[in-house]
């Protein structure tokens, strides 16, 4: 089964398992506010989001939303590539737990997914989106490569969003 494994972790595919993972992720307060309320609020809930979303992603793309761990095997977050409505380029995206905020993991995973897209993936593209005053997630996005490129709105989102990414070859301006 596909895994990434980085010196202190690990990212593997989301199952139904994670389902209290994915549950305590979608209603942190920072992601509510930064990325948006998926109105999962429930165990089964989550499970149901698991199966349609990441699960379906890795049978249609190959690639997703993945559980990255401790090498413990404490869940600590997601990270992975998405390919949503809305936006041509697949684009990465992450949220971790607050206890495990602010100790290099999250740029840890962000870098291996980087690698991932570019050499698994073969991706000549990646993008991102964010709140332009998601200042931890703009400076992660930075770190790994991903540059702002402009204001984007997205289909049944209000909220205009700072459009970042990374390309194999310069685009010209
Ligand atoms: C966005 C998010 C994933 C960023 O995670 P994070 O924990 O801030 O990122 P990191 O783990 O890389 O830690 C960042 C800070 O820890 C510092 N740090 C502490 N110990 C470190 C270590 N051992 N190694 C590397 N960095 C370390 C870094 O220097 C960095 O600080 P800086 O930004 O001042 O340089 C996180 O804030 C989050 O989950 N937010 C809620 C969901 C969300 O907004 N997602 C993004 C939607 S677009």
């Amino acid at each position: 089964m596909f895994q990434l494994e980085t010196p202190q972790l690990v990212l593997r595919e989301l199952t139904e398992e994670d389902a209290p993972l994915m549950l305590a992720v979608l209603n942190d307060a920072d992601f509510l506010r930064n990325v948006g309320d998926r109105g999962v609020r429930t165990v089964d809930d989550a499970r149901r989001y698991i199966v349609d979303g990441p699960m379906a992603m890795y049978r249609q793309y190959g690639f997703g939303m993945y559980r990255v761990e401790l090498k413990d095997g404490t869940a600590i977050g997601l990270c992975g590539l998405v390919k949503r409505d809305g936006l041509d380029d697949v684009d990465i995206g992450f949220a971790f737990l607050p206890d495990f905020r602010g100790q290099g993991y999250a740029l840890e995973a962000a870098e291996a997914v980087m690698q991932y897209a570019r050499e698994q993936v073969a991706l000549k593209r990646v993008v991102a989106i964010t709140l332009p005053d998601n200042t931890p997630s703009v400076r992660l996005l930075e770190k790994i490569g991903l540059q702002p490129e402009g204001r984007i709105t997205l289909p049944n989102d209000d909220d205009e969003l700072l459009l970042m990414g990374w390309s194999a070859t310069p685009t010209k301006n």
